[in-house]
């Protein structure tokens, strides 16, 4: 069975023909060059080592695979599935056999992804159209007061609340307030502080000493756990809801056997959707409009498709979303140089040879690279670090070859919130573009960081409110009509 931190010693017969950087140490292994803060990231300078490396850190050795041919290869379903392992593992404490950390086996993945599947078709996705909209109302009005107050926009702090008020009231009509509160959300801190947990047990061979991190840890899943119990009793007493994740996870029976998923399975599922929805997407924004900031002539294309397919109509349709097609291509692009899910870790089901030249066992398993994988020059071009939407020209796509863009995973196992996450993106996206002009805050520098996903640390952007043509208002609320927090579990957390 899977084992989390297992070596590749164990699993790679012939590991000792894959390249390792140089200057290794005993014990230690390849930590120099590793960074704790970047741990994923710091392992894309070996690429020049080839598409297949290793590192050690500490006792452990870890295979590393990013070229087209090997992805393609190890994204074979008959022979590869998702393992949990490093990070995921370390999820385990919160997630359990929900959808994101469950083994394969498990039999909780099959039954909750064939209830859940149908809350991401698209009749259920346009009943999440006005709450998303209603959601980027509340930051484009904290957007105009920092706008009149002068100063920058903290991009990445305005997008983690606007993706979590989004999931949250989308999946399970939850209204966390986040953009009037003056000081961070505690279930938002309680869910920096356990996924940045998991990343550091992921980075530490000595877990054991941090005591007073696996206290807080736990008290911050319990405070996560709290606050899913109170919204499951609010649904249940108000009897049921419109038809959101919530309500398919309490209600809904498996179409074909009619089991239904446990009160304890119903916890961690929430808690899997509000982690895995709203940090990979904030990210996915954030990076799209610092690239949107320093290219404008990128988002001059981009704007002048919103105001074309959007015309003046007040709220944009559902329907409307999908047919911004440049803004499409701009979102892909974003996910091709920061895929904010960076890694997709692959395990052999059966003996096997990675491209018929890597012996593996059953069991074995290997980290797929997504940001060297969307930057081989050999599918992407001599300039894979340039920000080209073109690159998704229909043509483009055509001409690649298959499994060279993954940034929502692979097989079974990928996102299955993938249109959730790309209307969300296009949407708020075409919503700025047609209310702002975005300019580079002179004195930033993109600099990714890692919390499980990629985030561009500490973005700032500045903006204009644009004057022609006149963008149309929807019901942004005055300042003095805020209330204290909008939510109803916890109205007065903060
Ligand atoms: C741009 C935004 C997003 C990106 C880049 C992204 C990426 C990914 C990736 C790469 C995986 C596969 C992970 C693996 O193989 O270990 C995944 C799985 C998953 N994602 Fe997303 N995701 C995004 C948004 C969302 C949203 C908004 C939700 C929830 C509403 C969500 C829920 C999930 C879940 C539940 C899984 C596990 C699926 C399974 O194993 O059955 N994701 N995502």
């Amino acid at each position: 069975m899977p084992d989390g931190g297992r070596s590749a010693e164990l699993g790679w017969p012939e590991l000792r023909r894959i390249p390792h950087p140089p200057y290794r140490i005993p014990v230690l292994g390849d930590i120099l060059g590793a960074s704790q803060r970047t741990p994923l990231l710091s392992t894309m300078k070996y690429a020049g080592l080839g598409p297949i490396f290793r590192c050690k850190v500490f006792r452990k050795e870890f295979v590393f695979v990013w070229g087209a041919e090997l992805a393609a290869d190890i994204a074979d379903e008959t022979r590869f599935g998702k393992h949990i392992g490093l990070g995921i593992a370390s999820l385990r404490a919160v997630g359990g056999d929900a959808l994101f950390t469950a083994y394969d086996h498990e039999p909780n993945w099959r039954l909750a992804h064939d209830v859940l599947t149908p809350g991401f078709s698209r009749e259920a996705m346009a009943v999440y159209h006005p709450m998303m909209l209603d959601a980027t109302d509340r930051l484009t009005a904290h957007w105009d007061r920092e706008l009149a107050a002068g100063g920058p926009v903290d991009v990445l702090g305005d997008m983690t609340k606007l993706t979590l008020e989004i999931i949250a009231r989308t999946g399970f009509g939850h209204d966390f307030g986040l953009f009037e509160l003056d000081r961070p959300h505690p279930f938002v801190t309680a869910m920096i502080g356990t996924l940045t947990y998991a990343q550091y047990l992921n980075s530490t061979p000595f877990p054991g000493l941090a005591k007073g991190a696996a206290r807080r840890n736990e008290a911050d899943i319990a405070y996560l756990n709290r606050t899913v119990d109170d919204i499951v009793r609010a649904r249940r007493d108000a009897g049921g809801g419109n038809g959101d994740l919530l309500d398919r996870m309490l209600d809904t029976p498996h179409p074909e056997t009619g089991e239904r998923l446990s009160a304890e399975n119903v916890r961690r599922q929430i808690l899997t959707f509000l982690a895995a929805g709203y940090d990979t997407t904030s990210g996915t924004l954030s990076f799209a409009l610092h690239y949107l900031s320093a290219n404008p002539e990128i988002a001059a294309r981009a704007r002048e498709e919103v105001d074309r397919v959007w015309g003046d109509t007040a709220v944009p349709a559902y329907d409307q979303v999908a047919k911004l097609r440049y803004v499409r291509k701009v979102v892909d692009e974003t996910l091709r140089l920061w895929p904010t899910a960076p890694v997709l870790m692959r395990e052999a089901r059966q003996d096997t040879a990675l491209c018929g030249e890597h012996p593996m066992r059953r069991g074995a398993w290997a980290l797929l690279l997504t940001p060297l994988l969307h930057r081989d020059p050999g599918v992407w071009g001599a300039d894979a670090e340039r920000f080209d939407p073109g690159r998704f020209d229909a043509a483009a796509v055509r001409a690649r070859p298959a499994h060279t863009y993954k940034p929502f995973g692979t097989g079974a196992r990928a996102c299955i919130a993938r249109q959730f996450a790309l209307h969300e993106a296009m949407l708020v996206l075409g919503l700025l573009l047609r209310r702002y002009e975005l300019r580079p805050d002179p004195g930033y520098r993109l600099s990714v960081a890692e919390r499980m996903t990629l985030i561009p640390e500490g973005l700032r952007i500045r903006l204009d409110r644009r004057q022609t043509p006149p963008v149309p208002t929807r019901t942004t609320v005055p300042d003095e009509d805020m209330p204290e927090s909008r939510c109803p579990v916890h109205p007065t957390d903060g």
